[in-house]
């Protein structure tokens, strides 16, 4: 899919992820694994900034995102926590940075979308400190296997409609990875990863 086409369906979601922002259903799991973000932060597909209410005071945010809706989004609401923030509109399946520039990166729901995952992963490694943090909070195949076939069904209209596979195994792809999963749990009938990662 261009992604011209893909860049207008997440503008279209802005406005729902703007609202959701401190009351999603995945709040709780936000809650839980964003404030281990620190240092020089990452966050890639950074949307409409609904990690912002976990972050720590002190972190440094660069957000990158393709969709200027969800980024001015965002920016908005950037201006009410007390973090440093950078937002940029670029690609992160074409965005360069340099070897070793952040402490912690940090992807939420962000993983469904990619063209190539895998690639994703080894940009992640490169752009990660050695000692550095990779923290995932995704979406995917569910370990209940009427809802995986259920999702199965699904992900051609899903694609379709809101630009997000329903079944990727996310941690599949990062086993399959140069990167190290160090913690791993699974929620929500197995469809919410939560992923603490080393390079
Ligand atoms: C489902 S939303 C999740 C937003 C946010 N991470 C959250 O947890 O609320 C996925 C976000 O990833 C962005 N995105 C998807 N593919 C992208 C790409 N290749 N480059 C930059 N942003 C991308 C979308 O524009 C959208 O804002």
């Amino acid at each position: 899919m261009k992604n011209q086409a893909m860049i207008k369906k997440f503008d279209r979601q802005s406005k729902t992820y703007d609202k959701r922002r401190g009351s999603d259903p995945t709040d709780k799991y936000r809650a839980r694994i964003i404030p281990e973000a620190w240092g020089k932060v990452l966050e890639v597909g950074i949307g409409a900034g609904g990690n912002f209410p976990y972050y720590n005071d002190d972190i440094e945010l660069t957000g990158v995102d393709f969709s200027p809706e969800m980024l001015k989004a965002a920016r908005t609401a950037a201006a009410d926590y007390p973090f440093e923030t950078t937002l940029v509109e670029v690609d992160v399946e074409e965005v360069q940075f340099e070897e070793d520039s952040f402490d912690t990166i940090v992807s939420t729901l962000s993983f469904c979308a990619y063209r190539d995952p895998e690639s994703v992963l080894a940009r992640f490694r490169k752009w990660c400190r050695p000692g550095g943090t990779i923290l995932m909070m995704e979406h995917g195949e569910s370990t209940n296997r009427l809802l995986a076939g259920a999702l199965n069904v699904l992900d051609p209209v899903s694609m379709k409609v809101l630009g997000c596979h329903q079944n990727r195994n996310i941690s599949d792809i990062v086993r399959h990875s140069d990167l190290k999963i160090t913690k791993e749990e699974r929620h929500l009938a197995g469809c919410l990863y939560m992923l603490w990662v080393k390079i």
